[in-house]
């Protein structure tokens, strides 16, 4: 197992998203609560192994690791972060500082690695997505989750459509994120070879104080000097923005919250899948 210095730099902890960030705990707790019942839902349909090792990978502020490991009694659940900051007093976990970009684990070390909300943010998020495939046991489940911010550009709104692009781009730009990537999900499992893939998206609105709404104005206001200063943004665009949201009348998809599970399953050939499709209730499976 490689683990690294939580000083080490890279495009998030040196952000304006990282964890240094005096909102930075509370905008952690604004995406759980609009992640959160998304993730357990998955997680409920899925076939686990009895006493599984579960590890959840940059872990953040650690609410869906805690609820794993209330939710398998019996399991061994690891949370890793570049900063651990905020992965404390959390009963049954065990939590580790590591960088995903550059750390490993040995193969078959878990029944379930979760990753949700860092492949976006992370260049080498292919290179891990790959390398996951291998920490995870035969018969057990690879679940990817991210955020895409593909709707917020769609929409014809003017205001809303300038600070849009003006977030995306900052968060290529000064991050490395790509905020599209999500949508690539589930295919990326179905390349890797993993069988039995699905995959179930939540819309996210802005302007109804849903906690979609709360997670975007939260990101959103902590961006503000980031983007002011690099010229995505005037102070005239971000005032428009808050009166925007602020209308009873206005409100519209802003994000997709979007799931991506599939089981690993290897012979003496290595990983092998099944790829026949069939949908049901927002569900999707192959079988
Ligand atoms: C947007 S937060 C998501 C947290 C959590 N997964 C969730 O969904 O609630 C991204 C997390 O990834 C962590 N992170 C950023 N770069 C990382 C890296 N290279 N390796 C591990 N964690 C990293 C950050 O510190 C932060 O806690």
């Amino acid at each position: 197992m490689t683990t690294t210095d939580a000083t080490e730099e890279s495009g998030y902890t040196s952000s304006y998203l990282a964890d240094q960030h005096a909102g930075q705990l509370a905008r952690l707790r604004t995406l759980e609560r609009a992640f959160d019942p998304l993730s357990q839902a998955v997680f409920n349909q899925l076939d686990i192994a009895p006493k599984p090792a579960i590890l959840d990978l940059g872990a953040g502020a650690g609410s869906l690791a805690g609820w794993l490991s209330k939710r398998y009694p019996d399991a061994m659940v690891t949370a890793t972060d570049i900063d651990t900051r905020f992965l404390v007093d959390i009963p049954g976990l065990r939590v580790m500082t590591h960088n995903a970009a550059t750390g490993d684990f040995p193969p078959a070390s878990f029944d379930v690695v979760h990753v949700r909300a860092l492949l976006c943010h992370l260049n080498e998020r292919e290179d891990i997505l790959t390398r996951a495939v291998t920490w995870v046991r035969s018969g057990g489940w690879l679940v990817i989750e991210d955020v895409s911010l593909q709707p917020s550009l769609r929409t014809a709104n003017p205001v809303f459509r300038k600070v849009a692009q003006a977030g995306v781009t900052l968060l290529e730009q000064t991050v490395g994120s790509d905020m599209l990537w999500a949508d690539t999900l589930p295919d990326g499992l179905r390349e890797r070879g993993l069988a039995r893939v699905g995959h179930r998206t939540l819309e996210g609105r802005i302007g109804d104080n849903s906690p979609a709404d709360t997670f975007w104005a939260a990101t959103t206001a902590q961006a503000e000097p980031a983007l002011l200063k690099c010229g995505l943004l005037s102070q005239g665009d971000l005032d428009a923005m808050v009166n925007l949201r602020a209308d009873p009348g206005f409100t519209e998809t802003a994000l997709t919250f979007i799931s991506a599970w599939g089981q690993v399953l290897r012979n003496e050939n290595g990983v092998r899948g099944r790829a026949r499709v069939t949908a049901a209730k927002g569900m999707h499976n192959d079988q």
